[in-house]
């Protein structure tokens, strides 16, 4: 049985996936800056004999062929890319990078599709089909590498009928996998607003044009593009995380500069969002006397995964783990560079559990104290192995 075989090879392979990880969680690299990890990377596939060629400046992409006659390609995507967090935990694998972290897992996906490749080279003679390895930089930073490396034909031939991508979540335990069909994440959208007044002496508004009372009306105002304009069916978010008024008890100043970001699931009311904001802003500001200087930085698009595709995914997954460790989950509405390719191929998106209560392993992605439970990568590694095979074979 194939599944057994999966299972035992990948019972075999964890120690060097682990391995794999902790080198590149001890190692991290920004985003469009990976050029260790991609070196990393090209070296351990040439070990496994894996074929590869360079994408995307940092990105890697290998091709395993089954000796089986068939057309079939499923595409499997890692992302390798770290944030700029200072690590917290005091674990033999911490961060020698100050203030570079692994904060989001990115180690655990390539490590695991690193995993997946020395798994399925060794079965080359039972399956038929092409796998693609896609190991892409910069999912953290706008405009994302995923877009560069599609820019670069990664979806071309050979032609994948599907792509897949895993990705840690401490929220799900270990043993589990969580799935939802459809639209899944959020696109996201930078926000930079700078208010410009009058600025003066706090004792004499009436000489003044006051930034800060603009700002705050125009914050205020804002929310109503949420909560009256946005359709309900339409997960939308606004959140404002910056805000700078240099002044003092006594000072009203110049300026104030917002920073924010806006989130939804609808690419034609994103764009009627994006106007309506502008507009709002730029007619409060003007309304009392200041002007407003509105930049949207566009980001991912929202994530849909399709469902026939994630159908199929929750079958194979079943399978391989058994009905009960397939979990739905709900939407997420943070944003994945994953999602251009969901616009362009049918592709899954799923959350590989790695949380573990008794080992204390709870902090979320994007925390100083992110960790997770190592044994999830065996089943993840496995899991992904035995999957894409079950999308060629059928
Ligand atoms: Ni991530």
């Amino acid at each position: 049985m194939l599944k057994e075989k999966i299972q035992e090879l990948a019972r075999q392979v964890h120690p060097e996936v682990v391995g794999y990880r902790r080198h590149l969680h001890a190692n991290p690299e920004l985003s469009f800056e990976e050029y260790n990890t991609s070196a990393f990377v090209k070296a351990t596939l040439d070990k496994l004999g894996v074929p590869w060629s360079p994408m995307a400046n940092t990105g890697v992409v290998g091709l395993i062929k089954g000796e089986k006659p068939s057309d079939a390609v499923i595409a499997l995507r890692a992302d390798m890319d770290a944030l700029p967090i200072k690590e917290a935990n005091e674990v033999p694998y911490r961060s020698k990078q100050v203030g570079v972290m692994h904060a989001c897992g990115h180690d655990a996906h390539t490590s695991s599709l690193l995993g997946v490749a020395a798994i399925l080279q060794q079965l080359r003679s039972e399956f038929g089909g092409t796998v693609k390895l896609i190991f892409q930089p910069a999912e953290e930073k706008i405009p994302g590498g995923a877009a560069q490396m599609i820019k670069e034909g990664v979806l071309g031939s050979p032609k994948p009928m599907a792509v897949l991508g895993q990705h840690v979540m401490p929220s799900l335990p270990a043993g589990k996998v969580g799935v939802r069909p459809g639209k899944f994440m959020a696109s996201s959208d930078e926000l930079y607003i700078t208010i410009t007044g009058k600025g003066g002496h706090g004792a004499q508004p009436q000489q003044n044009i006051d930034p800060i009372v603009i700002a705050s009306q125009i914050i205020l105002s804002l929310q109503q593009i949420v909560s009256r304009a946005a359709n309900p069916k339409t997960p939308t978010v606004l959140s404002f995380g910056k805000v700078i008024a240099n002044g003092a008890t006594n000072i009203i100043p110049d300026e104030v500069y917002i920073e924010g970001t806006f989130r939804t699931m609808d690419e034609s009311w994103r764009r009627e969002a994006h106007g309506r904001m502008k507009k709002m802003a730029e007619g409060i500001a003007e309304s009392m006397g200041a002007t407003c200087d509105f930049k949207i930085l566009h980001g991912y698009p929202f994530l849909i995964n399709e469902e026939k595709t994630t159908a199929r995914f929750r079958e194979c997954a079943a399978q391989y783990l058994g009905q009960e460790h397939v979990e739905d989950i709900d939407i997420w509405m943070a944003a994945e560079d994953f999602a251009y390719y969901s616009h362009q191929a049918d592709a899954c998106f799923y959350m590989l559990g790695v949380g573990n209560d008794v080992k204390g392993i709870t902090s979320s992605l994007h925390t100083p104290t992110f960790d997770l439970d190592e044994d999830a990568l065996e089943i993840g590694v496995g899991l992904m192995a035995f999957v894409a095979l079950c999308f060629l074979d059928e």
